[in-house]
């Protein structure tokens, strides 16, 4: 069964999830609601969910929203409809098919080209097919179909580029995802600034981009094949207009944090800061200094700042060998 975190994604918490709680419960005491208000893989939520009685997901992107719905929305949905269609899937023979808006754009280039194929045929059914489904259904198919090629894409683990060899060979299989119907949580998508006038919880954790580099551009695959609008796509990494552009990522994410922590309403903020990137090129600066973000915290409430041990999330990799991971905690003043 695939499990929520079982996806690629930069600045996924995956790894980090166990000494995040670890620092949050050495920290903070009776607290009922948490909310993560940039939720990426939903992985941070997914802890959350076992320990608080209400919890708040929110992203902007539109294929995480929908992954979130397929992993924890709590509406009823028939399995074994599903299951049917995915073994259906399964039996699909690429050259009885034919050519559609995916294979034609995306063929041979992120995804072998019979991929493709079967990607573009399986997300046309299921647009075709879709008053048949509820919305939890919907979401089940569209997050099994994702998460399964993601396992295939000829990248590096996003879609910014494709992996310019001949595309090795392997087997798309579709297994299922591990749904579930959570009972105390809330599905958002929308602007972490917006949504934050709007809510109270006693935990906000906070975990923005810090370069210059957009998940919206990052995913935009999954942002298309989603929506389904079928854009007209551009340049070599066949991007369609942008949407969804952070303002985290640009000269104002400074701006945007100090309103983001001065709108919120909670006892404690936990907020993750990082260097993901290697320094070398100029788009894995970081928007926003460390002093900086302590600054707006300590102006909102007494701050401690913890370290995490490399075991944590240094795989090895020599990219990441500066890679330094932060979190700070704050205790916000009452008013
Ligand atoms: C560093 S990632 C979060 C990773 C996440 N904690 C995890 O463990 O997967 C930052 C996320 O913020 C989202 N994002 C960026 N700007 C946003 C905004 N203004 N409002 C809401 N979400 C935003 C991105 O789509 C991305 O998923």
């Amino acid at each position: 069964m695939i499990e929520i975190e079982n996806r690629r994604y930069i600045g996924s918490k995956t790894q980090l999830s166990d000494w995040i709680f670890e620092c949050i419960n050495s920290q903070t005491r009776d607290c009922k609601s948490f909310c993560d208000i940039f939720a990426g893989t939903g992985i941070v939520s997914k802890k959350a969910i076992e320990i608080f009685e209400k919890v708040i997901i929110n992203d902007f992107l539109f294929s995480n929203e929908v992954f979130y719905n397929a992993f924890f929305d709590n509406e009823n949905y028939d399995k074994l409809k599903i299951n049917k269609l995915i073994d259906r899937w399964n039996s699909i023979e690429s050259d009885k098919i034919s050519e559609n808006y995916f294979s034609k754009n995306f063929g041979g280039k992120f995804f072998d080209h019979n991929h493709a194929k079967k990607i573009g045929f399986i997300r046309e059914e299921i647009n075709k097919n879709k008053s048949k489904f509820n919305n939890k259904e919907l979401s089940i198919l569209l997050t099994t179909l994702i998460y399964n090629i993601d396992r295939v894409s000829n990248t590096v683990g996003h879609f910014d580029a494709y992996i310019k060899k001949p595309i090795p060979k392997r087997e798309l299989v579709f297994k299922s995802i591990n749904s579930r119907k959570v009972r105390n949580v809330k599905i958002f998508r929308e602007d972490a600034n917006i949504l934050a006038k709007k809510i109270n919880t006693d935990i906000v954790y906070i975990d923005p981009p810090y370069n210059s580099r957009q998940y919206s551009r990052f995913y935009h695959i999954y942002e298309n094949l989603v929506q389904w609008k079928k854009p007209e796509l551009f340049g070599v990494a066949l991007k369609p207009e942008a949407e969804n552009m952070s303002k985290y990522c640009r000269i104002t994410a400074l701006n945007a944090f100090k309103e983001l922590v001065n709108d919120l309403n909670a006892k404690y903020l936990v907020v993750s800061y990082n260097n993901t990137y290697s320094s070398k090129s100029s788009s894995s600066e970081n928007k926003i200094k460390l002093e900086e973000i302590k600054e707006v915290l300590k102006s909102k409430g007494q701050t401690k700042v913890f370290n995490a041990p490399h075991k944590f999330f240094n795989a090895g990799k020599t990219d990441f060998k500066d890679h330094k991971e932060y979190l700070f905690i704050t205790k916000v003043n009452e008013k």
